[in-house]
């Protein structure tokens, strides 16, 4: 942690510097952990009643049971939310969103699609997101806010029934949120790969190592 000393304003690459600030990486392995915790827990919960036709391995759920897994996630959810929202609020606070994530243009996302699928993708800026990461982190940050808003909706039924009827009803509301984990599941597959490709002497710099 000591080594953090980069702002985002001072983010430029050097064997000296680092990417992400301090907070922002206190806040990513805080909702790394509660996801994974959400992530296991929701599939027991799933596996009680189950909305397709398979069933999650129990090797791979958290709680052994319906009642054991309510417990996990409505106590990770917590966590899952006060993380968010620390992050949400110092991100526009921060003005992190806007010089990070924006602008996105159609058309800088297609020429960074077919950049990247031709390996003509430049990662000398490591402080500078191409389009087709600000697209994918914007929409997760919106998939993580639907998620949420989701399980609220059939959590709390008669409390919150404005927003249930919002999803159109507890059962559309449980495939949204259903939905939402498959994205966010999809989403770590890919960023947990792209972030082992990464050349070893860029993650080194990252690290301050
Ligand atoms: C933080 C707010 C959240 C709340 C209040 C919440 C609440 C709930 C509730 C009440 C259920 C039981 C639904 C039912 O069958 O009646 C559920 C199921 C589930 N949750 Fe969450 N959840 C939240 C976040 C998440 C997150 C972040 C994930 C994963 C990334 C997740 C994954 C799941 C899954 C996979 C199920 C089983 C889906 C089903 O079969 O209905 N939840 N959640």
């Amino acid at each position: 942690m000591s080594s953090l000393v980069v702002s985002d304003e001072h983010a430029t690459p050097s064997t000296a510097t680092v990417v992400q600030p301090a907070w922002v990486r206190v806040v990513h392995w805080t909702n790394a952990f509660a996801m994974i915790l959400m992530i296991m827990s929701g599939w027991q919960i799933y596996n009680a009643s189950p909305l397709f036709d398979f069933r999650f391995a129990s090797s791979i759920t958290l709680g052994g049971w319906l009642g054991g897994a309510l417990l996990w996630h409505f106590a990770a959810m917590w966590l899952l939310m006060v993380n968010g929202l620390i992050y949400l609020a110092l991100g526009l606070a921060t003005g992190r969103f806007r010089k990070k994530l924006l602008p996105i243009s159609p058309s800088g996302v297609i020429a960074d699609t077919k950049a990247a699928l031709t390996f003509k993708l430049a990662h000398d800026d490591l402080s500078r997101y191409n389009y087709v990461q600000k697209l994918l982190y914007a929409g997760i940050i919106v998939v993580g806010v639907v998620i949420v808003l989701s399980g609220l909706s059939i959590w709390k039924l008669v409390q919150l029934q404005w927003l249930t009827a919002l999803f159109g009803g507890y059962d559309i509301a449980r495939y949204v949120h259903f939905i939402c984990m498959a994205l966010i599941v999809a989403f770590l597959v890919v960023h947990v790969v792209l972030a082992l490709l990464v050349p070893k002497s860029l993650r080194a710099m990252i690290i301050g190592r």
